[in-house]
């Protein structure tokens, strides 16, 4: 009988652990023996937990209970310490499944903000894949750095402090392009000339107008299949008085644009 710690489900130093007190209260912690996690339902030593399973029911010094769960990779991107915007879970799964990347594929990144994206594709492409990412601003890298790390992916990312819209992607031949700037049809030109033909660019942008540049710009440089969308997630309480869907929460996050490279003049790869 095979019993490693991941078959026990046990918690060890160092894994991440999502520790739940309430809708309101939930913490993503890397488990350090002597830290301790406070709130106002009271404090816990993150240490306790060691050795125990996954779904263990602790309590708080104020005797307040709490849930040791297993973060989802919703929740590694929902927690990341946020330096930028970031992109949302429900748009990152639809963009994954409109292009072809697998373990062992090379992606190119551009906006690497805070990692919240690029740690969803290394996990993607993971163990022995890459994902090369892009940001102008070295203090965005350095934040996403720390959060990809305690994600467990870092090394599966190299990064690159580049101002893509001035400077050419040092990669060539790669399997997807994902693209969350705020114009991404000055970068579109130059990634088309490192993209493998057939393969797949999407790009993220909050306003139509900026999808209207993006299309205009796929449409000049080599690229079919142009799909623009928009994913709508509502969500339901269910409660003994009446199941109706929540008041409040994020309306728009982004238009989702979906494109393949065709081979042509210039962009034969
Ligand atoms: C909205 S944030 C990206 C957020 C990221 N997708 C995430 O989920 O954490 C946009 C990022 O693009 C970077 N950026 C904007 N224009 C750029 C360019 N021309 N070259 C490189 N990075 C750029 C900004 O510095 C910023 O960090």
């Amino acid at each position: 009988m095979n019993d490693s710690k991941s078959v026990k489900n046990l918690i060890g130093e160092n894994d991440l652990v999502l520790v739940y007190l309430n809708e309101k209260r939930q913490f993503l912690v890397q488990i350090t023996p002597h830290l301790k996690l406070s709130s106002d339902f009271g404090e816990l030593i993150l240490g306790d937990v060691i050795g125990k399973p996954y779904g263990y029911i602790g309590k708080t010094h104020l005797g307040r209970e709490f849930y040791c769960l297993k973060p989802s990779t919703a929740d590694l991107m929902m927690k990341v310490k946020r330096t930028t915007t970031i992109v949302y879970p429900k748009d990152t799964g639809y963009l994954l499944l409109e292009t072809a990347i697998g373990p062992g594929s090379k992606v190119i990144e551009v906006g690497t903000g805070s990692g919240a994206l690029t740690l969803v594709l290394a996990k993607f492409v993971a163990p022995d894949g890459m994902v090369y990412t892009y940001d102008r601003r070295e203090e965005f890298i350095e934040n996403a750095k720390k959060n990809i790390e305690r994600a467990g992916y870092i090394n599966n990312v190299e990064f690159f402090c580049h101002d893509v819209a001035e400077q050419e992607f040092l990669q060539k031949g790669v399997d997807a392009i994902f693209i969350d700037v705020p114009e991404p049809w000055t970068i579109i030109p130059k990634a088309a000339k490192v993209l493998k033909g057939g393969h797949h660019m999407v790009s993220w942008s909050p306003n139509v107008e900026q999808v209207k540049s993006t299309v205009d710009a796929l449409q000049n440089n080599g690229f079919i299949r142009i799909k623009v969308s928009e994913i709508v997630e509502r969500e339901m309480l269910v409660r003994q008085q009446g199941v109706r869907p929540r008041e409040r929460g994020v309306t728009h996050t982004a238009y989702l644009v979906t494109s393949q490279k065709i081979l042509g003049s210039g962009f034969e790869i």
